[in-house]
């Protein structure tokens, strides 16, 4: 059997009141489109047919990465218009799946149970819903058939009752499409040509109507507007928390945890409140992220600790760290084991070697620190002369003083002590200590002087 799968995306969804299309609107910080690609491409397709309206090319190059067939649709007018439009690109011989590219939460198993039920007939996944308002609605006669689907919008008052939905998802070979979808007229409320006329269509010529409940309604919810966005969201949410747990990570509180990315774990991790994942995240066993804390695209080794309200990007953190809080770790960095980074220390494009601390109120950026240093309180790297960025180098077992200078390109050899509050601007060798600050001057009674000014 050749599958051809046909993706609904046109128009702007006038719900949304947003200047992109509806389908490009993320959940999980992917285009609901491509949650929609994901999972139709799970069914290895012959071919995947995608209908735009006129902002066509916007979207090509968002999803350059899916081999798929624009279609255009240049007047939304209505869901079997949308799907008449790809029609002449459908062949004649191929069984055809619909679906809307506002559905996001889809399941590849659930699309699958359509694919099959469509392969007699018309294929048609339905949902029962807590609050079927403003959604299609399966009628069925008294034998329990499929008869038709009526749309909110032309409703009669004995049918508001009916909590069968209609979820979007449709199979059915390309010659009931070719056969039906030319007699769809706009008879309805809202002037459109509705695909979901179809059904009431192919009853009527005798073609079975074989509706298949999904086992989970959530997953058929579509989105109209940023109301159900935002609830679609935090189910999607609250799946993917859910799975992470299944796998060995402990959630403080579920519904206070987004993943915008992919995420493997070991074993024993923990995540406080308010954890944000984006990108792809590898921790090892046993790391604890605290609260309010962002990780983009990071791996982190086993036992380390990211405490509160720490963000930390495209960097490597190494085994035993503690990390923050209130901490940056920006992109770049590389942390070995046994680092310390305490509070409000930002690092960028450094390489900090095992054992390196740097407990408080530090900048390190553009630097490569030896294993054991300390970076006192307030020292900062000076990295940047308004032009060009030049590199720090430590080496191991350094002590840099609080509220030091370090002013790159600079070389401070292993061994070498940096005294407090020196701005260092030539290389320091291995074992010297550098001052570099005024001497100390003392008043006697000049306290007295001072305050009586
Ligand atoms: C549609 C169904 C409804 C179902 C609901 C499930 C129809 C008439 N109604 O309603 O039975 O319960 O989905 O979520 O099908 N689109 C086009 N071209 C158009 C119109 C729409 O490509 O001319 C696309 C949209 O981008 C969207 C999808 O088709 O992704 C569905 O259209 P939408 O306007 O969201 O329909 P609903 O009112 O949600
Ligand atoms: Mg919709």
């Amino acid at each position: 059997m050749r599958l051809e799968v046909i993706v609904l995306a046109a128009g702007q969804g006038t719900r949304m009141k947003s200047r992109t299309p509806k389908v490009l609107h993320t959940v999980g910080g992917k285009p609901m489109l491509t949650r929609v690609l994901e999972t139709v491409n799970a069914l290895t397709p012959a071919r995947a047919h995608v209908v735009v309206g006129e902002n066509g090319d916007d979207f090509q190059s968002v999803f350059d990465e899916f081999d798929v067939n624009w279609v255009r649709q240049s007047e939304q007018l209505g869901t079997g218009h949308a799907v008449l439009q790809a029609l002449p690109d459908l062949d004649a011989e191929a069984q055809a799946l619909v679906v809307y590219g506002d559905c996001p939460l889809v399941k590849p198993s659930t699309v699958k149970r359509c694919v099959a039920a469509g392969q007699d007939g018309v294929g048609l996944i339905t949902a029962v819903v807590p609050d079927p308002f403003g959604l299609g609605r399966i009628v069925r006669n008294t034998a329990g058939q499929v008869e038709s689907i009526v749309e909110q919008a032309d409703i009669a008052p004995e049918q508001c009752d009916i909590d069968e939905i209609n979820s979007g998802i449709l199979s059915t070979s390309v010659g009931v499409l070719r056969e039906q979808l030319p007699r769809l007229i706009a008879n309805n409320a809202q002037g459109e040509i509705y695909l979901t006329d179809l059904i009431a269509e192919a009853v009527s010529d005798g073609v079975a109507i074989n509706a298949v409940k999904a086992l989970d309604y959530r997953e058929v919810l579509g989105v109209n507007d940023r109301v159900q966005l935002a609830k679609v969201e935090r189910i999607f949410q609250r799946w993917q928390a859910e799975d992470l747990m299944k796998r060995g990570v402990s959630i403080a509180d579920p519904s206070r945890f987004d993943c915008r990315g992919t995420v493997t774990t070991g074993l024993d991790c923990s995540m406080d409140i308010n954890v944000l994942l984006e990108g792809d995240v590898e921790l090892g066993d046993n790391v604890q992220i605290g609260s309010n804390c962002i990780l983009r695209n990071v791996q982190i080794a086993s036992n380390t600790i990211v405490k509160e309200n720490t963000v930390i990007e495209d960097a490597t953190v190494g085994r035993d760290c503690s990390i923050g809080p209130f901490a940056r770790i920006r992109p770049g960095t590389t942390l070995d084991d046994n680092v310390g980074i305490g509070n409000f220390v930002e690092i960028k494009n450094s390489q900090l070697a095992s054992g390196v601390k740097a407990a408080h109120l530090a900048y390190l950026g553009d630097a490569e620190i030896g294993a054991d240093t300390n970076i006192g309180a307030g020292a900062i790297t000076c990295n940047y002369d308004g032009r060009n960025k030049h590199r720090t180098i430590i080496g191991d077992n350094v002590f840099i003083g609080s509220n030091s200078s370090l002013i790159a390109p600079l070389t401070i050899e292993a061994g070498a002590a940096v005294a407090a509050g020196s701005s260092i601007s030539r290389n320091v060798s291995t074992d010297e200590l550098v001052i570099e600050r005024a001497d100390q001057r003392t008043v006697k009674g000049g306290g007295t002087r001072f305050r009586r000014r």
